[in-house]
């Protein structure tokens, strides 16, 4: 598995290029510091996922919310932000086939309120349902795949939302210093989806 920095060579790039994109960038709810959260979070979780992969999860973050119309009821942004995130693959990310599979499909059912089998999907989407406290909703544990994401000083603790005090190049640079994973696709945590 190639590493952080080749995967995504230039983040600052990428990330102009989302925000440029985005369709509800101003949002507070949705939008960067939501993203930034759903990343933040996402490092903790794949702390105890070993055969997760952390450039997956980084970009599932800057990707899954790029395409919401607004702040109301939306179920078509997942499909439309993984059509978006497949249409800058090449340029600004580079995955091997299996991942970007793996990024898309948890792009584009992010929304579809089901359990990940995947270990590197569970990652990404209970790293964004954890974040649920922002829009005053507690994360329910029925609905996170993961052990690390279903214990309950996790999820209490998520409701600082903290990582949406930090800056991207932090982020960034938290999940390059995690090992790639090995890409198992089996995982203790669910047996669903
Ligand atoms: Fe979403
Ligand atoms: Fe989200």
């Amino acid at each position: 598995m190639p590493s952080l920095a080749n995967v995504i060579p230039d983040p600052p790039a990428l990330l102009a290029t989302i925000d440029a994109a985005c369709t509800n960038v101003g949002s507070h709810l949705h939008g960067p510091a939501h993203w930034r959260a759903v990343g933040w979070t996402g490092l903790e979780l794949l702390a105890g996922e070993p055969a997760a992969d952390p450039a997956v999860v980084l970009l599932f973050a800057m990707f899954h919310d790029s395409m919401r119309l607004d702040d109301g009821y939306d179920p078509q942004h997942g499909p439309r932000a993984a059509v978006f995130a497949a249409s800058l693959h090449g340029r600004h990310f580079h995955l091997p086939d299996d991942r970007l599979k793996w990024l898309t499909r948890a792009i584009r059912d992010h929304t579809a309120g089901r359990l990940a089998g995947n270990p590197t999907i569970a990652c990404c989407w209970d790293a964004d349902r954890l974040n649920l406290w922002r829009v005053g909703v507690r994360p329910d544990p029925a609905f996170l795949s993961t052990e690390t994401a279903r214990r309950p000083e996790v999820i209490e603790r998520a409701a600082k939302l903290e990582g949406q005090r930090h800056g991207w190049d932090e982020i960034v640079r938290r999940h390059s210093e995690l090992p790639p994973g090995d890409g198992d696709t089996k995982t203790a945590a669910t047996p669903q989806s």
